[in-house]
């Protein structure tokens, strides 16, 4: 079969493809429990690429024997893997919160800092007053950041906007970073995030602003998009945590987004264990983030059920925390754990997975393989796209990753660098490192 493309000579073909059962058949679904820890290998690999789809992966003498293609690639023995998918992003804001990263090092907490008028709200000031082409200029170099760093596909949620306007605005930066960008955005609504000052004495009036006015307006901005003429989802989330959204607030919130079809994603347990977690699977959220204070009970239903928990340990470790979400008990139990840099500027100003897996695998004792898939399988089940991108299986997008090391827990084992030299975005070459 003539095909356009050959990566051959990969030393590790890592699928991240879920092999099921007693016949290895693949599945179509997250990697749950003791799968996480199946990495997929192929030694000696290649991967066969026709208009940007995988069309065969597995030993170099089988694809070479039964394609040929005018353009290959030599991996010359190295990791070639899918590309990362981050699950989890507030990428899109103005100003920074320097003065806040002082703060904390003095002994104030992250929620003092809240408390105090600062987080959240402080970024919605700068955001508020930042115009389009800023706020585009800033998200799109961390978006470059990413990229150079492996994520082929990024979740970037509004959210320090605050009032109609700016929610709005920021929606439409994110539809600009995707239409202008090689990396895949998905469009995450939460204006729920934090209570503006204005707002501050009459929270409830602000939940009925956010489901009353702002969801209707995303919802008919979502629907006019190229999201949703390219078929990607959009979710709505909420901040489910003391001093942000009561549950009951939350449930508001993400009953309304549901009711205009969003996918429902929840920041829930990051902090205080409010509920949230149960409220959002039992409405069959994606996926449910942060779990730093979840029950063994919510455990046991997150494993029965098709959400995927996302963990952001670059939050613990950029807020000086030395616990993290028990993400090795989940697995244990057998949830399906997607692991995200949560990338914003207050808890976690960090573009890197492969740092988001040198901790995973230090403080939540994930293995490499635990974190690899974590990070890329199942960030893609939690998004919504798990049987489209995430790992290297015919029929799915060709965004590939080629890695300048030759054993794929290098990634994990290393920390600080990148081992990224080439990024393949649906079968085009979109970033490759300087030599
Ligand atoms: O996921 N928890 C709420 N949202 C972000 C923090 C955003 C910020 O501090 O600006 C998070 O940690
Ligand atoms: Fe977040």
């Amino acid at each position: 079969m003539r095909v356009d493309q050959i990566i051959y000579n990969a030393g590790q073909l890592v699928t991240c493809a879920s092999q099921a059962g007693p016949k290895k058949v693949l599945k179509k679904g997250p990697k749950k429990g003791v799968e996480m820890g199946e990495s997929g290998i192929v030694e000696n690999g290649a991967v066969a690429i026709k208009d940007g789809l995988i069309v065969a992966a597995g030993p170099s003498q089988d694809v070479m024997r039964d394609h040929e293609a005018g353009n290959t690639i030599d991996a010359k023995g190295n990791v070639v893997m899918p590309g990362f998918v981050e699950c989890h992003t507030h990428l899109v804001y103005g100003g920074h919160r320097l003065n806040e990263f002082e703060l904390r090092i003095r002994g104030a907490s992250y929620l003092e800092i809240m408390e105090a008028g600062g987080g959240i709200v402080s970024t919605m000031r700068h955001t508020r007053e930042a115009s389009v082409a800023e706020l585009m200029a800033g998200a799109g170099k961390r978006l470059g950041q990413m990229l150079a760093l492996g994520v082929t596909t990024c979740e970037v949620k509004t959210g320090y906007g605050l009032d109609t306007e700016t929610e709005l605005k920021m929606l439409h930066v994110i539809e600009e970073l995707d239409r202008t960008h090689p990396v895949n955005v998905i469009p995450t609504f939460l204006a729920a995030h934090a209570f503006p000052p204005e707002y501050k004495e009459k929270p409830d009036d602000y939940v009925s602003l956010v489901c009353k006015e702002m969801i209707p307006l995303a919802a008919k901005w979502y629907a006019a998009s190229h999201f949703a003429e390219k078929g990607t989802p959009f979710f709505i989330d909420v901040f489910c945590e003391k001093n942000a959204f009561t549950l009951e607030q939350s449930e508001r919130v993400l009953e309304a987004g549901k009711s205009y079809g969003m996918k429902i994603k929840a920041h829930v347990d990051e902090f205080t264990n409010l509920g949230g977690a149960r409220f959002a699977i039992e409405n069959a959220a994606t996926s449910i983030d942060h779990l730093d204070a979840i029950s063994d009970e919510e455990i046991a239903l997150l494993a029965s059920s098709e959400t995927i928990g996302v963990v952001t340990p670059t939050v613990n470790f950029n807020l000086g925390n030395t616990e993290f979400a028990d993400a090795r008990k989940m697995i244990d139990a057998g949830c399906a754990i997607a692991l995200s840099t949560d990338f914003n500027p207050g808890s976690a100003p960090c573009p890197s997975l492969p740092g988001a897996m040198a901790i995973a695998c230090r403080y939540q004792k994930l293995s490499p393989a635990e974190a690899l898939n974590a990070a890329t399988i199942n960030a893609a089940f939690a998004v919504g796209l798990g049987n489209k991108i995430g790992s290297i299986e015919a029929g799915k997008q060709a965004d590939l990753l080629i890695l300048d090391i030759s054993d794929y827990r290098q990634l994990a084992y290393e920390f600080g660098g990148n081992p990224i030299d080439q990024v393949i975005k649906t079968g085009q070459s979109v970033y490759q490192a300087s030599v």
